[in-house]
């Protein structure tokens, strides 16, 4: 095998592209997935390439440093792309220390067995933290956040998110681990889990229940599609230059109610309901709180210096989305069920 690389949380949404993209695309490397598979983690989501021959998976807790140093001696590890984290805000603002420990302590914990394994063998090791756009805080009507702008996190989770992009930085400072990190927008495709935005509704829509937006439904996103994120990872893993951020967007800014409108107008086609049904069902409910009122990515840098651009269309993207949903009725039944239920109850009661 030409490299073995670790890519963490790889049963989750992104990951799981990143996961897909890598092994098919790679042949040569030994692509390991290590996933703690909580409630946000399915297998399901690698069924088509869990027998080849080139993937592993490992189910271990990032939160467990002496498993963590054991895998990282057994496979001794080229490079590292690290996804795993609790990743819906929402819960954050429930549970902020799920938050702080996988966020903060897990990203630690794989610093620092990376750090070990690497120590006085750095070159062409990388160690690649996957973050996001939310550390940056939020922004007023105009402007965009680029890879300068003063990080100010606004919830339990962008801090937490925060806190590990610094320690990432921190590393490479102090003890020269290679490093890349990528803050990237809001992404939406096939395996979401249903308690973000557009997967959530999807199904609301699907089962005619309320679709809950909050507040005055004017906060904006920059939304990117999953398999566009995945392909800026394999291009900034493998040519993005040590020690730098590069942020990733969709270039694709909308306001929550208009997308929840277009959601609302596409599913109406697709179900043959009449125009404006769907619509019906939009409910507004009480403010997140301490809500972002407005992201928005600036991905100059990633398109001059890699050439990266998204190559799914919103329309195009959406679309393909709701086919997903509507073709996999058993993937959204096995993780709407259970603790998925009192999830919802409380969250929107
Ligand atoms: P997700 O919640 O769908 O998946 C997270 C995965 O991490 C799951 O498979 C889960 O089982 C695993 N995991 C959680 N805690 C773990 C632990 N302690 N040990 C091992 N595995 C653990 O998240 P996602 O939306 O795919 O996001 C992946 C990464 O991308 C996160 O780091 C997130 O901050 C970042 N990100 C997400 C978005 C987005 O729009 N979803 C945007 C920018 C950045
Ligand atoms: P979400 O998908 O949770 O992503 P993030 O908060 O990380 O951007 O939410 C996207 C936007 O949609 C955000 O402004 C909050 C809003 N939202 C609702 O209005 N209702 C909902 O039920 C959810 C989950 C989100």
């Amino acid at each position: 095998m030409e490299k073995t690389l670790l890519i963490t949380g790889g049963a989750g949404f992104i990951g799981s592209h990143v996961v897909r993209l890598f092994v098919q695309k790679y042949p040569g490397y030994k692509i390991v997935n290590l996933d703690a598979l909580t409630y946000a983690g399915n297998l399901e989501n690698l069924k088509d390439i869990e027998n080849e021959p080139n993937y592993i998976f490992e189910h271990a807790d990032i939160n467990n440093a002496e498993e963590i140093n054991r895998l990282f001696t057994l496979y001794k590890f080229d490079g590292v792309i690290h996804l795993a984290a609790e990743s819906h805000v929402d819960r954050s603002i429930t549970d902020p220390n799920a938050f702080i420990q996988t966020n903060v302590m897990g990203t630690a914990n794989l610093l620092n067995a990376a750090r070990v394994l690497w120590k006085g063998n750095e070159e062409g090791k990388r160690f690649y933290h996957v973050s996001t756009d939310e550390v940056y805080g939020s922004l007023g009507e105009t402007g965009f956040f680029l890879e300068t702008t003063p990080y100010d996190p606004q919830s339990p989770y962008s801090a937490s998110k925060a806190a590990s992009d610094h320690l990432v930085r921190a590393y490479g400072n102090t003890y020269h681990m290679p490093f890349v990190i990528t803050n990237c927008s809001n992404n939406y495709g096939p395996n979401h889990f249903p308690e973000k935005l557009i997967p959530l509704f999807i199904n609301n829509i699907k089962n005619n229940k309320p679709l809950p937006v909050y507040g005055d439904g004017k906060y904006t996103r920059d939304w990117l599609y999953v398999v566009d994120h995945a392909r800026a990872i394999d291009m900034v893993f493998h040519a993005g230059r040590n020690g730098e951020t590069y942020n990733i967007g969709g270039f694709n800014e909308w306001q929550n109610i208009a997308l929840v409108k277009l959601l609302c107008k596409e599913m109406d086609e697709k179900l043959g309901r009449e125009p404006g049904e769907s619509e019906k069902l939009i409910t507004y409910i009480k403010d997140r709180p301490g809500h972002d009122r407005r992201y928005a990515i600036d991905a100059n840098k990633l398109n001059k210096e890699l050439g990266w651009y998204p190559s799914v269309t919103f329309e195009e993207g959406l679309s393909k989305t709701i086919d997903w949903y509507m073709a996999n009725d058993e993937w959204l039944n096995n993780v709407t069920s259970g603790d998925y239920q009192k999830y919802y109850t409380a969250q929107y009661k």
